[in-house]
């Protein structure tokens, strides 16, 4: 509500929406290495690039859980174009001005099931921490299913930005988890396109996206000293930024959830989903 009331946005802005556990962290990292790679070559990515010194949430950061938190305005006028947002919020809560000033926004949906297990191993990291009993991975699929979720209903959420993207695809960006994985050389391209900054021939031949592709790969981001020993101040508490790497992998569901819930998990995603065009990579639906 702050945000909205106070932000400003600018064309030039370009905002990270996900849900919680959809790959922020991997967006973020790859937004910010693609848009910066001109004075950060990620060839060369050393100590002093700020995804290697400060990770990818101190770079981009939330609105709601690192910049308007507890009432505070920050001052976010003297950052220079473009400015770098990250948001969980649903797409009709996100502070108005972005939609009517044509700021960019890149959403990256997951798979259901991937998303459920790893905001369930995510969240009961946290109720460890504050000595909660940890949930059973049923009570959270029991949650889930009722679309008790952070930010609502996972479904809610996808659609809201996929229906924003159809409509205004030059604005709305909608990238897949698992095509991420088969095809990431692809999506740096697109990303780069998107934001106005299509690799050049040199850039090409250099290897510049395949480069923006290892720096932000799972095993180099998960084996830094600042993701390994670094924390990140969010709204719900101090996070352990090694937290934000569990496996990073496509169908680790299976693992976990028992073959009745993956079904019921399809069959409501499957009718929540139908007649939008929204296809998911990993089950076909
Ligand atoms: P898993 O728990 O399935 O391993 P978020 O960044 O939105 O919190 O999402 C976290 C999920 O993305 C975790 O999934 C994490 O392992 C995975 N992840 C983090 N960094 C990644 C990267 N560079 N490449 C691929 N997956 C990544």
């Amino acid at each position: 509500m702050v945000a909205d009331a106070c932000f400003t946005a600018r064309p030039s802005d370009i905002v990270v929406a996900t849900l919680p556990k959809s790959g922020t962290t991997w967006i973020k990292s790859l937004l910010y290495a693609n848009v910066h790679r001109r004075e950060h070559h990620p060839a060369t990515a050393a100590d002093n690039h700020p995804l290697i010194s400060v990770g990818p949430h101190g770079c981009i950061k939330f609105f709601e859980y690192q910049l308007y938190t507890r009432n505070r305005v920050p001052d976010l006028d003297k950052l220079p174009d473009p400015r770098l947002f990250a948001t969980h919020l649903p797409f009709v809560s996100l502070p108005r001005t972005i939609a009517t000033s044509g700021s960019k926004i890149v959403y990256v949906c997951r798979d259901p099931k991937d998303h459920l297990i790893s905001q369930w191993d995510f969240a009961n990291k946290f109720r460890v921490m504050n000595q909660l009993e940890p949930l059973s991975v049923e009570t959270a699929a029991e949650l889930f299913c009722a679309g008790l979720s952070p930010f609502g209903p996972y479904w809610d959420h996808v659609l809201g930005y996929w229906h924003a993207h159809l409509t205004r695809p030059q604005q709305v960006l909608f990238f897949r988890y698992e095509e991420m994985q088969k095809e990431p050389a692809a999506h740096v391209r697109r990303l780069a396109e998107f934001v106005g900054h299509p690799f050049g021939v040199g850039e090409e031949e250099d290897g510049v996206v395949d480069a923006i592709v290892r720096v932000c790969s799972f095993e180099h981001m998960s084996g830094l000293e600042v993701t390994r020993s670094g924390k990140t101040d969010l709204v719900i508490g101090t996070v352990e930024n090694s937290s934000f790497f569990r496996r990073g992998v496509v169908g680790d569901w299976a693992n976990h959830l028992s073959p009745e819930t993956a079904r019921r998990i399809d069959v409501i995603t499957a009718a929540k989903f139908m007649g939008s065009g929204l296809v998911l990579a990993s089950n076909g639906q």
